[in-house]
């Protein structure tokens, strides 16, 4: 090996993940790696096949399902070590070698058992079948952990796809060591069908620390259930269980002085812990009675009795408070009477006759306790025996199945009691199967591979497993036989007992023997015994009382006799029909037996091991205390583990797979090999100079005998890696800057010919750009010419036509001249004006507007006759406006008359001409020429023929006041006369009348100018004004009449002043 040599420390450095290849195999060094590993959170270490954990006590990203994936069906050693390597591994193995398996997992409380054991289930859950029935068988088995085991605290494993772990039960409590430490011991076989799919289970329970349900040390807690239902049970429902809310009121719950813990909620506990019951199959009514009993656990507690003196001088006692009774009775279905009875007395039956005996205060009090902790216990067996029941497989057919072993691992205490001695044995029991089967398969390994046995040192624990359980000799048959030996029997009389008989034994120690009698560590009361883990000092007080596990036959007949259904179940000994005299078996007989079992059942699978560490006593993360650590190494026996598996040779390792990682280390073997793997071995070792003593060859596999070996050819392996490595990049470089190079090669050329491609292409292009514009001048010039060439012949051709029209015009006049007179011309258009002229008169006759001045259609004449078409019309137009007069009467013409005066006085000058336009001018308005007094005035003044009368306003000039009087106009005058009287008031002659003033607005208003020169004395006055509606017709027949007197016109003044 000398070629060996190297930083053998180099592989240290993380910790070493075997503890197999540990060098020097000593305690500090095995402390040093887990602590190593511990800090760079690896909790877990391999010993061979072995899973050391240690308890991280924080969540750590170690059981994703990423993490699961990764370890399914890999190689064990391939990864670091976990969990899931070896459940995967024995997984497989049960799955396709049909092996059986089993998992141990020990440890002290508070270690990680419980949570190991999750994990195992985790990833059997994840890498097994799915399906609605295989999810089922899933999902109850998941939940029968809840309900026995218990909640979780830290939630390494919540969140995780890991069906919710978290919650209560009736196994676990809070003890100072672990908030949710397990009370009993639970084996659980997972049974797998030939697909490796879970189809159902059986779980054994070993051992609950019943006590508990009584007594509780400071800070810890009794069994959680109790808890839940206070904290969780709605209100009725506690009233039907005539439970208070409060924990403090029960007896069996103050013990400890710590009724709540911070991390946990009891009351969301409840809950689940139900859900989970109810998943499992659990009915409802099986829900109520299961919760029935815990409630009357609780309720015994609180009853007390009082000590009286009977007649005869004994010692007897009466229960203080009844009513507690009463309600417990109401649970349980049974008389107060009966109870109470069975509580306060014992009968001792003889083969005659039953005598019963009054108990003392303590002896009743002993006796309610036996009978809670009865209760409690065996509605634990039947919850646990209801659970099988519902995950039995039911199904037939060939199964393969995988057991879990959850139990406490050794206890070393202060005070040790009868339960240690019995925990501890089990553990014991644990170790010599450990032992037994690992030297067996170490044996076995051995012979297949042809490779020589060697004897090694390490310790048998056999003779400590005799010592306890060996049949009449053994301490427990001692102890029973202490227990059922007539006479007074104590704790003392069995102590001498041992000593008398175990003194000589080399791990029995007691202040009774002779080789410690002067050890003062040692009470007087106590043995010792030197388990393979340590030293324990156990105190016999107890020993007995707890190996009887006594109930009084009075209080198993009181239970069987109530009518609460389960209690004839848990109670059977209570039968009449079916007691017997015989004692039932005792606690450590019955122990003894179930360990036994359980050991048998072991033996019959593969085992694999799981050792649970406890860094430190405060459940604090990243704290590693050593002592407690080599503490528990000793105990659990992790160094005997480490040398029984190296007992012969530290390593092996399949000769394909040894060769494969190690083949670069030899330019024989590398990098192929074309030999059998095992002479590719031989070679290497020869190679680097391994000795044959430090190695053997078997018939698959390579063994090494010391770790060292392999930690030298690690390292040259990782150097050589290294160069590999180096050699690989190197050609890795240059592969990839060749393809780089032919990338580019490729496309240089590529690029060429695209812009060749591209220049060509141009170079064409303007080719036949040129040749098109050399086309196109040509065509041009050709079509330039040819178009010259056709307009001279078009020319040509024009100017023989007007040369032949001269021609012939020239040969018909001459021919002609003679034909013709000179004044044809003339008369022929004369004639053909006439013609059309005589056509439009003709057609207009036709076609002549209506008779009716104002139509003012007229028909469109040709162009040549447009002059004469306007003067027709004219004339037309004239000739029937006289037609048109011409048919009117004198009286019609004279209002036609006045009607064109006005217009032409009035038209676009006063704005309200237009409405007087259709209004007749009537004349008298008030019918004046009828009215006889007027007749008379008339043929007075010379004045009949009148023209128009009506009221007006006459307006006084100097205060504008209106008057309303009659103005009439006749042919010789204007009169003004009073309106009633017709007195004339005025009278002025027409010729008088100078001019008249109108404005152009909408005002009736006109003043009439009179000459200045009349005599007249209204002429004096000058000139008047009035208002009138008939203003228009006033003023044009004024003026008709001042024109017909005058012959002349008198002026109308149209204005705004
Ligand atoms: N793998 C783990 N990762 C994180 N915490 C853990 C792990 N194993 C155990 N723990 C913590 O330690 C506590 C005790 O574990 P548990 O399995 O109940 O102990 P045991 O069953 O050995 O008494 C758990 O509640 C949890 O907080
Ligand atoms: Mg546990």
């Amino acid at each position: 090996m000398s070629r060996l040599g190297g930083a053998v420390e180099n592989g240290l450095h993380d910790g070493l993940s075997d503890m197999c290849l540990l060098e020097p195999l000593e305690e500090d060094a095995f402390i040093d790696n887990l602590q190593r590993r511990f800090q760079g959170d690896q909790i877990y270490t391999y010993i061979g096949s072995v899973v050391i954990s240690v308890n991280p006590y924080q969540s750590l990203p170690l059981y994703t399902h990423e993490v699961i994936f990764q370890y399914r069906s890999r190689n064990i050693y391939e990864l670091p070590p976990h969990i899931y390597a070896i459940t995967d591994d024995a997984y497989r193995s049960m799955r396709d070698r049909n092996l059986d398996q089993c998992v141990i997992i020990s440890g002290e409380s508070g270690a990680g058992k419980t949570e190991a054991s999750k994990v195992i289930m985790q990833f059997v859950a994840a890498v097994s079948g799915k399906g609605a029935n295989i999810d089922r068988v899933k999902e109850q088995l998941l939940q029968s952990n809840p309900v026995l085991e218990g909640l979780y605290i830290h939630g390494v494993i919540k969140n995780k796809n890991f069906n919710d772990f978290l919650f209560t039960a009736f196994g676990n409590a809070k003890t100072t060591r672990n908030d949710n430490s397990s009370r009993f011991g639970k084996y659980m076989d997972i049974e797998f069908d030939y697909k490796g799919d879970p189809v159902g289970g059986v779980i054994t329970n070993y051992l609950l620390e019943k006590s508990r349900v009584i007594w509780q040390s400071k800070g810890e807690r009794n069994f959680h259930i109790f808890y839940q239902l206070l904290s969780g049970a709605d209100t009725s429902f506690l009233k039907s269980l005539k439970l208070l809310r409060n924990p403090e009121s029960y007896a069996f719950l103050r013990h400890g002085g710590c009724s709540h813990i911070e991390s946990v909620d009891d009351k969301h506990n409840f809950t689940v812990i139900k859900n989970a019951m109810k998943v499992i199959g659990f009915k409802e009514n099986e829900l109520s009675l299961v919760f029935q009993l815990v409630a009357c656990v609780l309720k015994l507690g609180n009853i007390h009795f009082q000590h009286i003196s009977n007649f005869d001088g004994t010692d007897g006692c009466k229960l203080i408070n009844e009513e507690e009774v009463d309600e417990v009775c109401d649970l349980l279905g049974c008389v107060s009477s009966d109870l109470i009875d069975a509580l306060r007395h014992r009968s001792v039956r003889t083969n005659t006759e039953t005598v019963q005996m009054d108990l003392s205060a303590t002896e009743a009090t002993y006796a309610r306790d036996a009978l809670c902790k009865a209760i409690y216990s065996r509605l634990f067996s039947w919850l646990v025996a209801r659970i099988n029941d519902s995950i039995r497989v039911k199904s037939r057919g060939k199964r393969k199945s995988m057991g879990v072993l959850d139990i406490y691992g050794f206890e070393i205490f202060d005070t040790n009691s009868f339960e240690q001695f019995i925990i501890n044995f089990c553990n014991e029991k644990l170790q010599q199967l450990f032992i037994e089967l690992t030297l067996r398969e170490e044996q076995e390994e051995y012979i297949a591979e042809g490779v020589q046995w060697i004897n090694v040192d390490y310790f048998n624990n056999a003779v400590i497993c005799d010592l306890i359980e060996k049949n009449n000799q053994g301490i427990l048959a001692m102890l029973d036989e202490e227990c059922l030996r007539p006479g007074d029997t104590t704790d003392q009389t069995f102590l001498q007992k041992l000593n008398s008989l175990c003194c000589t034994h080399q791990h029995f120690e007691s202040r009774g023997c002779r080789k410690t009698q002067s050890d003062r560590t040692l009470p007087l009361d106590a043995f010792r015994l030197i388990h393979y883990a340590g030293a324990v000092t156990y105190k016999v007080t107890g020993f007995l009382d707890k190996n009887n596990d006594l109930l009084f036959r009075d209080l198993s007949y009181a239970m069987f006799s109530c009518s609460h259904p389960l209690l004839q179940l848990i109670f059977p000994e209570g039968n009449p029909q079916r007691s017997s005299l015989k004692r039932p078996a005792t606690a450590g007989s019955q122990f003894k037996v179930s360990v036994n079992d359980l050991m048998r059942n072991l033996k019959t699978k593969c085992p694999n091991y799981i050792r649970c560490i406890k860094p430190n006593d405060y459940k604090r993360p990243g704290l590693f205390v050593k002592e407690i650590v080599l503490h528990q190494v000793r105990y659990l026996g992790l160094m005997e583990n480490v040398r029984v598996r190296r007992a012969g040779y530290a390593f092996r390792q399949i000769y394909e797979q040894f060769l494969y990682r190690y083949k670069m280390l030899c330019s024989d073997t590398w990098p192929l090999w074309h030999g059998t793997a095992k002479e590719g071995v031989a070679r290497l070792f020869a190679k680097l100079g391994v000795h044959d003593q430090d190695c053997a060859f078997g018939v698959t596999k390579i063994f090494i005998r010391n770790p060292r070996t392999l930690f030298c050819m690690e390292d040259m392996r990782k150097l050589k890696m290294e160069d590999l490595a180096t050699l690989l990049q190197k050609i890795w470089r240059g592969w990839h800057h060749r393809q780089i190079f032919l990338r580019m090669r490729q496309s240089q050329i590529h690029i060429a010919s695209v812009w060749r491609k591209y220049r060509a292409r141009k170079e064409f292009l303007r080719i036949r750009h040129a040749a098109i514009v050399l086309c196109t001048y040509t065509r041009g010039w050709k079509a330039r010419r040819l178009l010259k060439r056709l307009r001279f012949e078009r020319q040509c051709v024009w100017a023989v036509g007007v040369i032949r029209k001269y021609f012939f015009g020239w040969q018909v006049r001459k021919e002609y001249r003679c034909k013709f007179r000179a004044t044809a011309g003339p008369r022929i258009v004369n004639f053909l004006h006439n013609a059309l002229r005589h056509r439009y008169l003709m057609r207009l006759r036709e076609h002549l507007p209506s008779l009716s001045p104002t139509d003012d259609t007229w028909p469109t004449p040709p162009i040549i006759f447009h002059s004469l078409s306007e003067q027709l019309r004219e004339i037309h137009h004239k000739w029937r406006c006289e037609k048109f007069r011409n048919a009117c009467d004198q009286a019609t013409r004279n209002r036609m008359r006045e009607k064109v005066t006005a217009s032409d006085l009035f038209f676009d000058r006063k704005i309200n001409y237009p409405r007087s336009v259709s209004h007749p001018f009537i004349g008298d308005y008030v019918n004046l020429r009828q009215n006889s007094k007027w007749k008379k005035t008339a043929c007075d003044t010379n004045d009949q023929h009148l023209v128009f009368a009506d009221i007006v306003m006459k307006i006084n000039r100097r205060n504008g006041k209106m008057v309303p009087q009659l103005l009439v106009l006749s042919t010789n005058a204007l009169l003004v006369l009073d309106q009633r009287t017709l007195v004339i008031k005025y009278r002025i002659p027409t010729s008088e009348v100078e001019s008249l003033s109108l404005s152009p607005f909408w005002d009736k208003l006109v003043i009439f100018h009179l000459k200045k020169n009349g005599g007249d004395v209204l002429t004096k006055k000058g000139d008047f004004l009035l208002s009138s509606d008939h203003v228009i017709e006033i003023v044009a027949k004024t003026v008709l009449l001042v024109q017909n007197a005058t012959s002349r016109r008198p002026p109308v003044y149209i204005g705004t002043q």
